[in-house]
């Protein structure tokens, strides 16, 4: 099954929250990001789940093992529900933030981690060094490297879930932004349609603009519902 998760791209808990509010019955998901954590820090995300929905804290964390691990804890202890780190920190770094998890856990299995395998603006002209394979070979083994470190799942583009699945196994987890209803172009670069990104298996889509920038949000997510559905 596949769930949605909204975006709160805001400068501040009012403009965020409101949102919130239009999709709440619609979505059960919503993902703070830097912008909306560097203005509010750790309280949005109690609030965000006073409003019964699950928080994904997409810090994107890319550090040293010992400085990851005690992130982790912390946003473990703030109350996400999901956590993002960048694959390229490796295996030590992802062996700390499972340590940082079960400290701050206690007993419960705590935030599922996902890796950002290669950013789903990014296409392989953006890339600062060359990728002899191609892209989606990178972000493939990228995915291993994480299944292997026995994170939860990676983040990656609708385009590349059915490869890892088939690498990776199907319990690993995979999370797609990049998704657009056909008709839109911005900057996201590696982009496919709600109903592509669930045939092609993706756990969770992550939607910002297409539901935050539309007319009546709330009738853009329960389109975006329906589209999943077909
Ligand atoms: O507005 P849009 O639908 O492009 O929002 C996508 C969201 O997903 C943004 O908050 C962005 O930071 C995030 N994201 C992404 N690519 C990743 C990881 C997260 O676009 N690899």
């Amino acid at each position: 099954m596949s769930e949605l998760v909204v975006a709160l791209d805001y400068k501040n808990a009012d403009d965020a929250l409101a949102m919130a509010r239009m999709v709440s019955g619609t979505a059960p998901w919503v993902k703070v990001g830097l912008e909306l954590f560097c203005a509010e820090g750790p309280q949005i995300v109690s609030r965000l789940k006073d409003l019964d929905f699950k928080v994904f804290v997409d810090l994107k964390f890319f550090d040293i093992p010992n400085t990851v691990k005690g992130a982790v804890r912390s946003a473990t202890r703030a109350g996400a529900d999901m956590l993002s780190l960048h694959a390229l920190g490796g295996e030590r770094m992802a062996v700390a933030a499972r340590e940082g998890r079960a400290e701050a856990a206690g007993g419960e299995k705590g935030p599922l981690l996902m890796a950002i395998t290669i950013l789903t603006s990014m296409s392989a002209e953006d890339l600062p060094f060359p990728v002899p394979g191609g892209l989606g070979e990178s972000v493939l083994d990228l995915a291993l490297a994480t299944s292997q470190a026995g994170l939860d799942g990676v983040v990656c583009s609708g385009l590349e879930v059915e490869s890892i699945k088939a690498k990776c196994g199907n319990d690993f987890l995979c999370l797609t932004p990049g998704i657009r209803p056909a008709s839109v172009s911005d900057d996201q670069r590696r982009v496919v349609t709600p109903a592509q990104a669930v045939r092609s298996g993706s756990n969770f889509l992550v939607v910002g603009r297409p539901i935050t920038g539309a007319d009546d949000p709330e009738q853009a997510a329960s389109a975006i519902i329906r589209d999943m559905k077909t």
